[in-house]
């Protein structure tokens, strides 16, 4: 018997067990593979964290030197990429560019009908920093820059956009918004993912379904949102009446609430202490107060709590990516978590297509004639 009840957006439902990240109920923190994401952000590299979340382990000293050696070797993008990148046009999302520049790496992967494996994902996460970086610098009006394998993840990324690493202070705090963005369970891009993968489609698909999902400010183009919110207030003596007056329009306010989290997402502790960092080393003007007149806001208005979106965005503003940039970082992390679902759910696979309650007009004959013109 088919259960009617409906779950509007699925909230609630549970569709199917994870092995990779749960939050915990009883301290209310999100795990990967049963370690506090917290934990692993102050401690792992980001490569680290993409091999537990992949296998289940955190690498021995072998295995990551094995790891980084395959993430490192897969990063170069060929000519006709590179040209794909020039021809999609810079009114576009950096978003839809990189959706395209999936698509395309799909179509150009000889591998990709065989089904995905742990080489397809290690192989997404090593090229997908050289799309955005690429998309970055021609906005720029500047050629590419080649990935440098000297380098680890996190500080190749800042090479290959600004031809320069900035000191480690500023890497660490932009590698544990990696580690802190890359899992999160039956979000609206993974499961999505999910759904695409559950047709035995192929994992680049499945990632282009994902892009177009987190795109959206309900996910992760919140982080955009964030940053767009913030400079549109301008300063924090306008913040409350700003936050009133967008409440009384029914608008959301970018960067608070969660599906998850009601009494405050994890995350952002960490992503917080990150953002104060970046303050004291890049000097944030009065970001900082504007910034916090928002969540004394939000708190006092609705109960709201930040989401990790919240102290994100402005990090991102101060390790000096452009706003468009943002959500494309949430991929290079996600991808991750993405790929290790889709492996998951080619592994126990059951078709998704769940039913609805019909709300049209009732059966009717339809008319014998058309109606004349
Ligand atoms: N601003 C204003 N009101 C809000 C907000 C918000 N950010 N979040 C929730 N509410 C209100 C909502 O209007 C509703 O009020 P009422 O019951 O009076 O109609 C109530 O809180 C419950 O909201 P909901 O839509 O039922 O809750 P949800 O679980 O469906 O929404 C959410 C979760 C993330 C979509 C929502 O909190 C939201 O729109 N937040 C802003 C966008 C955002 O920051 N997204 C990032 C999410 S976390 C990271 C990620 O996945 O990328």
């Amino acid at each position: 018997m088919a259960d009617t009840a409906i779950h509007k957006g699925l909230a609630g439902v549970v569709a199917d067990t994870t092995a990779i990240s749960t939050v915990d109920a009883a301290t209310d923190s999100l795990t990967y593979r049963g370690y506090p994401v917290q934990d692993l952000a102050e401690t792992r590299t980001f490569e680290e964290v993409a091999h537990l979340i992949w296998t289940g382990d955190l690498p021995d000293r072998e295995q990551l030197t094995a790891f980084t050696a395959r993430e490192r070797a897969g990063r170069a993008l060929d000519r006709s990429t590179l040209d794909l990148l020039r021809r999609v046009p810079e009114s576009a999302h950096p978003m839809d560019v990189l959706r395209t520049a999936i698509s395309y790496l799909g179509a150009d992967d000889p591998a990709e009908d065989r089904g995905a494996d742990l080489a397809t994902a290690e192989r997404l996460m090593a090229r997908l920093p050289s799309v955005v970086a690429a998309d970055r610098r021609r906005r720029h009006g500047l050629d590419p820059i080649p990935p440098d394998p000297s380098l680890g993840f996190a500080e190749n990324f800042f090479h290959m956009c600004f031809g320069e690493v900035p000191g480690p202070g500023v890497v660490r705090c932009f590698e544990a918004s990696l580690v802190l963005y890359a899992e999160h369970g039956f979000n609206a891009s993974t499961f999505a993912a999910r759904v695409v993968t559950s047709t035995r489609s192929d994992a680049y698909s499945a990632v282009t379904a994902a892009i177009g999902a987190l795109k959206g400010p309900l996910h992760g183009g919140a982080n955009e949102a964030v940053m767009h919110m913030l400079n549109e207030i301008g300063t924090a003596d306008r913040a409350e009446e700003w936050v009133d007056r967008a409440l009384a329009g029914k608008r959301r306010i970018m960067g608070f609430g969660h599906r998850v989290y009601r009494n405050g997402d994890s995350r952002v502790p960490t992503m917080h202490r990150a953002l104060v960092r970046m303050a004291e080393a890049r000097g944030a003007g009065d970001l900082m107060e504007l910034y916090a007149a928002v969540e004394r806001a939000m708190a006092d208005r609705k109960g709201l709590h930040p989401n990790l979106d919240y102290p994100a965005g402005p990090a991102y503003h101060l390790m000096g990516f452009d706003v468009p940039m943002f959500t494309p970082i949430f991929v290079m992390s996600r991808i991750t978590g993405w790929t290790a679902h889709i492996l998951e759910q080619q592994a126990a696979n059951a078709l998704i297509r769940p039913l609805s309650a019909y709300s049209g007009p009732p059966h009717r004959a339809v008319p014998a004639q058309r109606s004349q013109v």
